[in-house]
């Protein structure tokens, strides 16, 4: 369903895309001649799966306004990429100014991105990554590094078990992971893979969690059945992990970093709902990296700069921190570069 969101400025909150689907439905469609001298732009959007995902959408909505001189034109693909493609396919022929496209997964977009270039529309590439044979099939990316993100986590695992002399053959880790294909489920397992491997740390399984609460919840259970020794759920969002506490708890067990004592720590990322950040500072979610969703004042800036013939970098990496509630580690180092920890008071 195609949502063209108009005149946001009596709308006081939009906190989903179930949220904009109200306002469209309850605000008419526009008259075309007050379209004139609008950037018109689509936004294919990956669904509604989490709350990161709800923060993202809010953010673009809430800075691509009628008042700024924008139409957003908002297609929620549910999580399927061929309502991504479907969607691209109908902003073309409605000539939108530019595409803006949050790719369910990498693979599979040069067919309808040349179709976008041979129509001459910029293509903005936000959050996960596209994997096309031509890098000038978009114009540029934004977005998180997820493989850093999973690096910087393990890194504070690592911290964390030599600060409390727990030796690597103890730890016994299943990864909960995103949508199978998506940039942010690709680097986040591979960051907790070569932890695995450099730390000497048991990855006892890998299961689909999808990035709902509902799959990390499915997830965590069936492993909780099938290991007894699991003291390290590593999911891959924090939806997963409300999940994943939910399985843990109405399995007897208690969440927590006391993990050579029976509890079993959760960690996590993103770190965008209240729920999340109230459990990392009570402890149940041990740590978490953080995932910005905030991306729509960094389209527009692009969108901006490509209005005034300024081309935009290629690739916009976002900073982000790293959260726990627990002041054992303070600061952790990748790369050469220092993070140091966000304690959360409680
Ligand atoms: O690609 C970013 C990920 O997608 C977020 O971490 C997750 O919550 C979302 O659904």
């Amino acid at each position: 369903m195609f949502l063209s969101v108009f005149s946001m400025a009596g709308c006081t909150s939009v906190s989903s895309v179930e949220d904009i689907e109200e306002v469209a439905d309850t605000q008419n469609v526009m008259e075309d001649d007050t379209d004139e001298g609008l950037i018109v732009i689509g936004f294919s959007q990956v669904g509604a799966e989490s709350d990161w995902r709800k923060a993202n959408t809010e953010s673009m909505v809430k800075t691509f306004t009628r008042e700024k001189g924008y139409d957003l034109i908002l297609e929620d693909a549910q999580q399927k990429q061929q309502n991504q493609i479907t969607a691209i396919r109908t902003f073309i022929q409605r000539e939108v100014d530019y595409i803006v496209l949050a790719p369910v997964t990498e693979d599979g977009w040069d067919t309808v991105l040349t179709e976008a270039k041979d129509a001459g529309i910029p293509v903005i590439i936000v959050d996960r990554m596209v994997n096309v044979s031509d890098p000038e099939l978009f114009k540029c990316w934004v977005g998180s590094d997820f493989e850093l993100e999973g690096r910087k986590a393990c890194e504070w695992l690592r911290n964390y078990c030599e600060n409390k002399e727990i030796a690597p053959e103890e730890v016994n880790i299943v990864d909960i992971q995103g949508t199978a294909g998506a940039s942010s489920q690709i680097g986040r397992t591979k960051g907790l893979k070569d932890a695995v491997r450099a730390n000497g740390w048991n990855l006892l399984e890998e299961a689909a969690g999808e990035y709902t609460q509902a799959k990390g919840r499915e997830a965590t259970s069936r492993l909780l059945r099938k290991y007894d020794n699991i003291n390290v759920v590593y999911c891959e969002n924090d939806n997963e992990a409300f999940g994943a506490i939910e399985a843990i708890e109405s399995a007897g067990r208690k969440v927590g970093n006391n993990i050579t004592a029976g509890q079993i720590m959760v960690i996590s990322f993103d770190g965008v709902s209240d729920q999340a950040i109230e459990y990392a500072k009570n402890g149940k979610i041990s740590c978490i990296g953080e995932c910005n969703p905030l991306h729509g004042p960094r389209v527009e800036k692009i969108i901006q700069n490509l209005q005034q013939g300024v081309t935009p970098d290629k690739y916009e990496y976002v900073d982000e921190d790293i959260f726990s509630g627990d002041s054992t580690v303070t600061s952790i180092e990748v790369d050469d570069s220092v993070y140091t920890i966000k304690i959360l008071g409680k």
